[in-house]
């Protein structure tokens, strides 16, 4: 099969759009997708300042790579999350990364800093790691944001995460979520800092050839806490689909930005608070971060 682009030989195929491409033009494809989505979805300029979450997997060493090379005025931000082997490795990843690069990255570490155990809080709380592990990543990430002056967040979300998000908020019926999906996350409030995907139209396959092409490291295993969770059987439904019927993905959640999504509305009236504890904005008295960082230290 031959490049679409240049008509040399091709070595990947993107059956969604009916292309094939050489590894050159496919970089050159996937610098396009990205440019096109931060522009036309106002995400920001070369002279904003951009915090890129990092968690050392494809999706946001692509995300980081890309912006880099395009000139934003990027700073990486990673969490170690505690979580055994998984977190050192992939902390050493995104260090090995700035390292050769030369580049600037903020590592934080919940369990050195802040006393807080993903594992020991689900079992006391009776809630998934997941979810106890995204309160924390959400305050963290806008907290360093907002304290340093980064007027967005840009994270590594891609086509495969937004569709299979999606497709939980329909079977579920999440009227506000589905409200809010999308690739930007607008500033409500001075202290929440606007939130981006610039990698929403690009497929994980996309993501992983990105960072093949270019050489970059990054940790292939997921989460172990991710084993089992609700959007990963999403996933699996989903590729089945695209399988079949290549494009289904992108159709479903672009067909939902631009038709669907104006017939639901947020939950109005929700009043924004300032936590007692920390000054962060919640919607309770103390936000949800403090009240972890409590029960932390009554288990521990
Ligand atoms: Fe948060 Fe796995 S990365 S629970
Ligand atoms: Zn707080």
């Amino acid at each position: 099969m031959k490049c679409i682009r240049c008509k040399k030989k091709a070595v990947i195929t993107l059956k969604r759009h009916n292309a094939a491409f050489c590894a050159e033009c496919f970089l050159h494809y996937y610098r396009n997708q990205v440019l096109k989505n931060i522009q036309k979805n106002k995400m920001f300029k070369k002279d904003d300042k951009v915090l890129v979450v990092v968690s050392g997997g494809k999706d946001s060493m692509a995300l980081w790579d890309v912006l880099v090379k395009e000139g934003y005025n990027v700073v990486a931000m990673y969490i170690n999350l505690g979580i055994g082997e998984y977190s050192n490795r992939s902390q050493e990843v995104v260090e090995n990364f700035a390292k050769k690069n030369n580049l600037p990255l903020i590592v934080k570490n919940i369990k050195e800093e802040f006393g807080l155990d993903i594992y020991k809080l689900s079992k006391t709380l009776k809630r998934s790691p997941c979810s106890v592990c995204g309160t924390i990543k959400r305050y963290l990430f806008n907290k360093v944001a907002y304290d340093n002056g980064f007027s967005v967040i840009a994270t590594g979300h891609n086509l495969d995460d937004e569709a299979a998000t999606l497709l939980g908020n329909i079977l579920n019926w999440g009227e506000s979520y589905l409200a809010r999906q999308g690739p930007v996350l607008p500033q409500t409030h001075p202290k929440l800092i606007k939130k981006v995907k610039p990698l929403y139209t690009l497929t994980e396959k996309e993501n992983m050839y990105y960072v093949l092409l270019n050489k970059i490291e990054f940790l292939h295993e997921e989460c172990p806490y991710s084993v089992g969770a609700r959007s990963i059987l999403y996933k699996e439904l989903l590729n089945e689909l695209e399988e079949k019927s290549p494009g289904t993905k992108q159709r479903f959640l672009i067909g939902f930005l631009e038709k669907g999504k104006k017939h639901f509305k947020e939950v109005e009236n929700i009043e924004l608070k300032e936590c007692k504890t920390c000054g962060h904005v919640t919607t309770t008295e103390e936000c949800s971060f403090c009240r972890l960082t409590k029960v932390s230290n009554t288990v521990s």
